[in-house]
């Protein structure tokens, strides 16, 4: 099957950094994957996703999507995939609807388009009966659905998320994966981060583990810990590869 994302040396250095974020970084994903990228603090996964929209320069090496560079034709890439970055990327004083008719025109999309859209998405991920809220006033849990619907109001046919479930309750949570699920069965392909390895077990295909800026492993949960001598649980295998020592 063609490759949805193929990364190859991705080395970046930020201005006054210690060490390299991304250090000769390599990652492969097939089209209709539900990846997770897992990596400790500093790994180098917000940097390796910042670089997919073309927010952050890479130093050396490429990433394709769907065959397009990620440098070279940010345009191109930028239509085709849905980001919902670590940090919540909505304008808080606007309401849900005033925010999504605001990224649906940068998209291009007719109001129709918009409405309809977001109508299906917002009743989908529970929020039909706040989006005439303001999303300054939304809690955790809220304001990550409400970034996703705004993420995929073009239909991306790759959709990219950084902790997606950070600080959200179980309950949306639940609905958070069950989505991903759900749009992945649709044919998308679906690479996200998180810490918690038993999400991760839970509901990914294949799993990356990265650290100090460059791939470790990579399978499936199952076949990663029947692998790995001594491991019940990813996050066994997880500490495996990476350690016990903190990274501060
Ligand atoms: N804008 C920046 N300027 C300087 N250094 C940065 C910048 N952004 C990230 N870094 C550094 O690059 C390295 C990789 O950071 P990155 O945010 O990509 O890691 P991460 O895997 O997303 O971590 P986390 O799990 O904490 O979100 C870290 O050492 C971080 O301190
Ligand atoms: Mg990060």
């Amino acid at each position: 099957m063609a490759l949805a994302l193929d990364i190859q040396g991705l080395y970046k250095m930020y201005k006054g950094g210690w060490s390299p974020a991304l250090d000769g970084m390599d990652i492969s994903v097939r089209e209709n994957q539900l990846l997770g990228l897992l990596g400790p603090n500093g790994a180098g996964k917000s940097t390796t996703i910042n670089i997919l929209c073309g927010l952050v320069m890479p130093d050396k090496g490429t990433a394709k999507i769907f065959g397009k560079d990620c440098v070279a034709d940010t345009v191109t890439v930028r239509s085709v995939i849905g980001v919902v970055p670590q940090q919540i990327a909505l304008f808080g004083q606007l309401t849900a609807w005033e925010n999504f008719r605001y990224f649906g025109r940068l998209y291009g999309l007719s109001n129709t388009q918009i409405s309809e859209r977001a109508g299906n998405l917002l009743k989908r991920l529970g929020l039909d009966t706040h989006a005439d809220k303001r999303v300054g006033r939304y809690s955790g849990g809220m304001k990550r659905r409400a970034n996703i619907i705004a993420s995929l109001l073009h239909h991306p046919q790759m959709l990219i998320l950084d902790e997606p479930t950070a600080g959200v309750d179980v309950q949306s949570r639940a609905m958070i994966l069950d989505f991903l699920k759900e749009y992945n069965a649709q044919g998308k392909t679906i690479v996200y981060t998180s810490h918690l390895m038993e999400e991760a077990e839970q509901i990914c295909d294949e799993v990356v583990i990265i650290d100090e800026g460059k791939f470790i492993t990579k399978g499936a949960p199952k076949e990663l810990i029947d692998n790995t001598p001594g491991c019940n649980r990813l996050e066994d295998v997880f500490l495996h590869y990476t350690g016990h020592s903190v990274r501060d």
